[in-house]
């Protein structure tokens, strides 16, 4: 093992659009666990949207990094060191040990891995946050019906592409928005979705929409926000469920986008409903879904892609390359072997 931990922190708060000089990767020696504590060794790295908001100093629902901290977020590791009753040395666990090659934790909110049920990357995948995400977010906030039109942006991310197979699972017509043609050819030809378009190639997105979707959308589920959802408000019919998961479009902006002012009255007069969640307010459910999940996983009905790139240096560029929309599927970083 290893006696040096290389850990990346920020070392400036981004002014728009995160760079290299915001992150550093700093060496510390590898911490023994005290009493009760467990020494975890990372293997992947999750690296996600709303890291982007941890990084600025202004009041959410969770502090902001400090400067010089360790980047947080969601860890598959190895236990290499037990002093926990809960954990041996060799169990494979998920927990939030953030940007770093070694982690200390006291086992609280650490969630053991079964290697035989899926591969360990996918407990920040498939069966992990991104997976949870879309099944509450679709499932309870939206209630879609078999022959519903169901529209869903950053679709062919690790939230979005989820979130459209489910509706296809639920009989939906399934329509998905994305950035790169290669992720349009794979949510029509490998996920199935009834159509799909690029909205960095379509200027109008509201007649583009009007052309997919002939009989109205009832269920949006939004990740992006800004032009695209302004153009699907338009399109909505009456009783309509709108899930607000994300707004990765306004993310970078160094000042708030204004947009046309039609959002409220379209919910006013289709009787409409939009719901913003984080996904942790269903952590009680959160044993069923991932049980749900997996049988779908195991059953054909889900498919998934990653993003792995490789060593913890390259952890600020992976978050920056999905900002970007690199990714097709969950963006990961292997730090390890297992
Ligand atoms: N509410 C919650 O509890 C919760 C939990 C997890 C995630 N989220 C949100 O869900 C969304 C998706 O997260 P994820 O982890 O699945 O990320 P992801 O979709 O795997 O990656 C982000 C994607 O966003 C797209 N994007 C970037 N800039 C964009 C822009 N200006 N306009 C439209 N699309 C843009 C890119 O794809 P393109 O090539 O398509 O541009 C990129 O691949 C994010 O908004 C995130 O904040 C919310």
């Amino acid at each position: 093992m290893s006696t040096t931990n290389r850990q990346i922190v920020l070392s400036a708060r981004p002014v728009g659009f995160p760079k290299d000089s915001d992150f550093n990767l700093v060496e510390s020696p590898v911490p023994s666990p005290g009493d009760g504590q467990i020494l975890v060794r990372s293997i992947f790295l999750s690296v996600d949207p709303y890291m982007r908001g941890r990084m600025n100093d202004v009041k959410s629902y969770a502090p902001p990094v400090a400067i010089g901290g360790v980047m947080g977020g969601g860890v598959v590791a190895k236990v290499v060191q037990s002093n926990n009753p809960a954990f041996n040395e060799g169990d494979i666990v998920e927990g939030m040990f953030g940007w770093q090659e070694y982690a200390l934790s006291d086992g609280q909110g650490v969630r053991k891995i079964d290697p035989t049920l899926a591969p360990i990357s996918t407990a920040l995948g498939i069966l992990g946050m991104p997976g949870l995400t879309a099944y509450f977010g679709l499932l309870e906030i939206c209630n879609p019906q078999p022959g519903e039109t169901v529209v869903v942006s950053g679709a062919a991310g690790a939230v979005g592409s989820l979130v459209g197979q489910i509706a296809k699972i639920k009989g939906c017509r399934v329509i998905g928005i994305a950035g790169a043609d290669d992720k349009i050819a794979y949510l029509t030809n490998e996920l199935e979705f009834d159509a799909a378009f690029n909205y960095k190639s379509v200027v109008d997105y509201y007649t583009k929409l009007s052309e997919l979707c002939p009989y109205g959308i009832d269920v949006y589920f939004d990740n992006v926000g800004g032009s695209i959802t302004d153009a699907v408000f338009k399109l909505i019919n009456p009783k309509a469920r709108i899930s607000i998961c994300g707004q990765i479009s306004q993310y970078n902006l160094e000042k708030p986008e204004m947009g046309p002012r039609l959002i409220l009255s379209s919910l006013l007069v289709k009787q409409a409903r939009a719901e913003g969640f984080l996904v942790f307010q269903f952590f009680s459910k959160y044993p069923e879904a991932l049980m749900q999940m997996a049988q779908w996983l195991k059953e054909g009905k889900l498919k998934y892609a990653e993003d792995i790139e490789h060593g913890i240096e390259n952890t600020p560029r992976a978050f920056m390359a999905m900002l970007k929309g690199r990714n097709t599927g969950k963006q990961l970083v292997k730090v390890s072997e297992e």
